[in-house]
């Protein structure tokens, strides 16, 4: 996340009231470069206008936004700022939100705020206040890294944008992955970035290269996605923001369904397929790859048609290769848990659900007789219900698991806290990945 955002716009724009909300949304300082100027010339800028000029307001202008680049904060600006071409070359090296708006509804809201208040607009007609803007809109393009057109937008809606805007997401690519499908239902304005494996994108996470991380966790036939919950035990980095119940259906991908002798896959959607495969291609050979998308890439460069991939719908359209079979996963209800990773929070206020859950990593004391009934025992009494129990080695010996504890969060939350306690207090080792809203999609 960039320390330093400029807020740059129209007079009326709204940048001192975005600049407030964001800077308390994001715990950073807020500079206000008008407020800097009145204090620095100890009068008000229509005062400086008239007895100084407006060529003097422009240098302080410059003076202030220069000493105000090198701090870390939320800047806004005054709408004159983009005049000067030496304020633009500073703002080309910052990262700067341009505010746009309808000049309707800015002249609308100058008119309102009263025009004495601003010497450039004072005695002007909506007509001139318009041109005004028009002169000055190529300059604010030219320096904006992001702009937002906020005519119908809420000032929170605005900030949002501006978060979501430097945001970065990683996802098991390529583009029209399962994942990417997942991901497609919870981002508005973040930058996403592919990743060839599902380990090298959670480790961009944990040496926080990204914000947040997309990852497929547990497919209804196949279980657990390995990579992504073993990479996950015995760290302190990364939480769980949201799950996302994605339905998985799975395609025949590829030229020419009497010649295939070779099917291409990642190792979970070959699983998913198995009766399929077994029945229709009995002596095909599988070849696991990175990802079911880049199954379908390698068959569309090689156009061998002995060669098939299985993937989504999406993947085959975006490669433009022919879906030879729909649907041959092994049972209608195939669905894939995704999570977004991240150690802050992850916005998923536009989605609505109600159900919730709590993920805990349980390792056990050593050699205690009862221990697993001892956990169980302590979400037991407390009503909590367990969704699933799974238990993974630790990669240490032969005979050392930790479990994967996932709970339906319907109660008190100082029940699951108590319960956490508890097990601590038996010597358990909790991992808690956090409690997360669960979205389902059709
Ligand atoms: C100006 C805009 C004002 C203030 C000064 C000049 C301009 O700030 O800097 O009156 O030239 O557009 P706001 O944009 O915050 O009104």
């Amino acid at each position: 996340m960039k320390t330093t955002i400029v807020l740059v716009g129209y007079m009326g724009a709204g940048k001192s009231t975005v600049a407030k909300l964001l800077a308390e949304k994001l715990a950073l300082p807020i500079v206000d470069l008008d407020k800097k100027i009145e204090e620095s010339a100890q009068m008000s800028i229509p005062t400086i206008f008239a007895k100084r000029g407006e060529a003097a307001f422009r240098k302080l202008e410059s003076q202030v936004l220069q000493a105000s680049l090198q701090q870390t904060g939320i800047i806004a600006t005054g709408g004159g700022v983009v005049l000067s071409k030496t304020n633009r070359d500073l703002l080309k090296d910052a990262w700067v939100v341009f505010l746009d708006c309808q000049d309707d509804v800015l002249v609308q809201r100058i008119f309102n705020d009263g025009q004495n208040i601003r010497p450039v607009v004072q005695n002007k007609t909506a007509e001139q206040i318009k041109e005004i803007y028009q002169e000055r809109k190529p300059f604010y393009d030219e320096v904006a890294s992001l702009t937002i057109d906020t005519s119908c937008l809420t000032v929170d809606e605005v900030v949002q944008q501006i978060i979501q805007a430097q945001q970065t997401i990683g996802y098991l690519g390529p583009v029209n992955s399962f994942s990417f499908q997942a991901l497609k239902q919870v981002i508005d304005h973040q930058k996403v970035v592919e990743f060839a494996s599902i380990p090298l994108c959670i480790d961009a996470l944990l040496k926080e290269k990204l914000d947040f991380a997309l990852v497929p966790i547990e497919n209804s036939l196949e279980g657990s996605v390995h990579a992504s919950v073993d990479r996950l035990y015995d760290q302190k980095e990364c939480y769980v923001q949201a799950e996302i119940v994605l339905p998985i259906h799975q395609q025949l991908i590829g030229y020419d369904a009497k010649q295939i002798k070779k099917i291409l896959s990642h190792p979970q959607a070959l699983a998913q397929c198995q009766k399929y495969i077994e029945e229709h291609f009995p002596c095909a050979f599988l070849e696991p790859v990175q990802s079911t998308t880049a199954a379908v890439l390698e068959i569309a460069q090689r156009k061998d048609k002995s060669l098939a991939a299985i993937a989504g719908k999406q993947a085959a359209k975006f490669y433009q290769v022919p879906i030879l079979a729909s649907n041959i996963q092994d049972n209608d209800f195939n669905q894939t848990r995704f999570w977004i990773l991240g150690k802050k929070h992850f916005d998923t206020s536009r989605l609505t659900t109600s159900e919730q859950k709590l993920t805990l990593y349980i390792t056990l004391p050593k050699d205690s007789p009862g221990a697993l009934h001892k956990v169980l025992a302590a979400f037991a009494w407390r009503d909590l219900n367990l969704v699933k129990i799974e238990s993974r080695p630790q990669k240490t010996k032969l005979g050392e698991y930790f479990f994967i504890v996932d709970l339906q969060v319907n109660r008190p939350h100082i029940l699951y806290q108590n319960a956490i306690e508890e097990l601590e207090a038996l010597g358990c080792v909790v991992q808690n990945l956090g409690m997360y809203p669960v979205l389902h999609h059709s």
